[in-house]
């Protein structure tokens, strides 16, 4: 069996990744959170599928839940506090997104398997990690230095850079993604600067209204669908070790570039004029102040040459979450 383990797991991401994971019969798949996971949509199956507890800023928490499987293929390590809530509280964010990804990091790589083969570890990262003046000046490229604005994407940087260090030394065969803003999350808002990305369809969709914090229709976000993000995380558990240099482990996962003028021309399309009176503007100049330093184009080299797709537009995308909301009717 390929063991799978997933922090994070009651979140947005990790359930869905889980799905995906377990459409193959020879992967098992360990989700945890703080508390325990619910049985992520889709899952018919759970005979492969172990749901545990753990607060990964507790040291016991950590050892037995590396201790639950003699040997990992791979390690997602999706835990953590988002954007805004690493803004209002950065000494969190430090246990959470430091300490705690740091203190499983040494955790996995002293959990030694018979054959000696490590776990891939993929590290989500963020967009995040960029900022101005890059972001503002071109498209971000592979040699586009990280220089974040705020909390969240210093920490999620503070923990690349000590993966490439680990993985340098060989202590660890790790990728971190950067990952886009993942467009549409379904259930409640994220304490991100970007929720209101997934909220101007989602709310509307369920005839709810939904405060847009940013007045310029020209502003630029890059933002990809589930669909693609998980399709994208099983490739890169899949990557060969070598697909980059040992020392440079973070690759910016692809999105598409839309403008809210963009978004609001696809809402049209795709849910309808009437709703439009749903969205309402209301400048928040915190959240502004983050979305406008995240990347406003990118040309996605490394992950190209890694083999990760694409979505292809904002259409699309808005498409296939309403058409989720179908299939969950039927
Ligand atoms: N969703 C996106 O658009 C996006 C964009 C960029 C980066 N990311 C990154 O991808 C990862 C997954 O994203 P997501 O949207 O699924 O996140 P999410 O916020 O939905 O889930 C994160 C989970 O971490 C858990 N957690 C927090 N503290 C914990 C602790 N002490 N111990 C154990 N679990 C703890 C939370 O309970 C939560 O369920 C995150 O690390 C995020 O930073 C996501």
């Amino acid at each position: 069996m390929n063991n799978i383990l997933i922090t994070g797991g009651a979140g947005f991401l990790g359930p869905m990744l889980a799905a995906k994971l377990l459409k193959d019969p020879s992967n098992s798949v360990v989700l945890t959170d703080l508390q325990t996971p619910p049985q992520p949509n889709g899952v018919a199956d759970t005979a492969n599928l172990e749901r545990v507890a753990s607060n990964l800023t507790m040291t016991g928490d950590i050892e037995r839940l590396v201790l639950m499987r003699p040997k990992w293929r791979a390690v997602f390590i999706f835990h953590g506090i988002m954007s805004q809530g690493c803004e209002e509280n950065p000494a969190l964010s430090t246990k959470v997104n430091l300490e705690a990804t740091q203190a499983l990091l040494t955790a996995v790589s002293q959990h030694k398997s018979n054959d000696n083969q490590k776990p891939r570890i993929v590290y989500a990262s963020t967009q995040a990690v960029y900022g101005p003046p890059y972001t503002t000046g071109g498209p971000i490229t592979d040699d586009t230095p990280g220089t974040p604005v705020g909390v969240y994407g210093t920490h999620k940087l503070i923990m690349e850079a000590h993966i490439n260090d680990l993985n340098r030394r060989g202590i660890i065969d790790a990728f971190s993604v950067r990952l886009p803003t993942v467009v549409v999350r379904p259930g409640a808002p994220s304490r991100s600067a970007a929720a209101f990305l997934s909220g101007m369809v989602r709310e509307p969709m369920a005839g709810l209204e939904c405060i847009v914090p940013i007045e310029d229709r020209a502003a630029r976000q890059v933002i990809c669908s589930p669909r693609v993000m998980i399709e994208n995380f099983v490739r890169v558990m899949q990557a060969p070790s070598d697909a980059m240099p040992a020392h440079v482990r973070a690759v910016y996962m692809p999105g598409i570039s839309v403008t809210v003028g963009d978004m609001y021309d696809a809402f049209v399309k795709v849910c309808g004029k009437d709703k439009l009176e749903l969205l309402r503007t209301e400048r928040d100049p915190e959240a502004e102040r983050l979305l406008n330093s995240w990347p406003q184009t990118a040309d996605f080299g490394n992950a190209r040459r890694l083999g990760l797709g694409c979505d292809d537009t904002c259409v699309q995308i808005y498409q296939e979450y309403v058409d989720s909301l179908t299939e969950l009717k039927l």
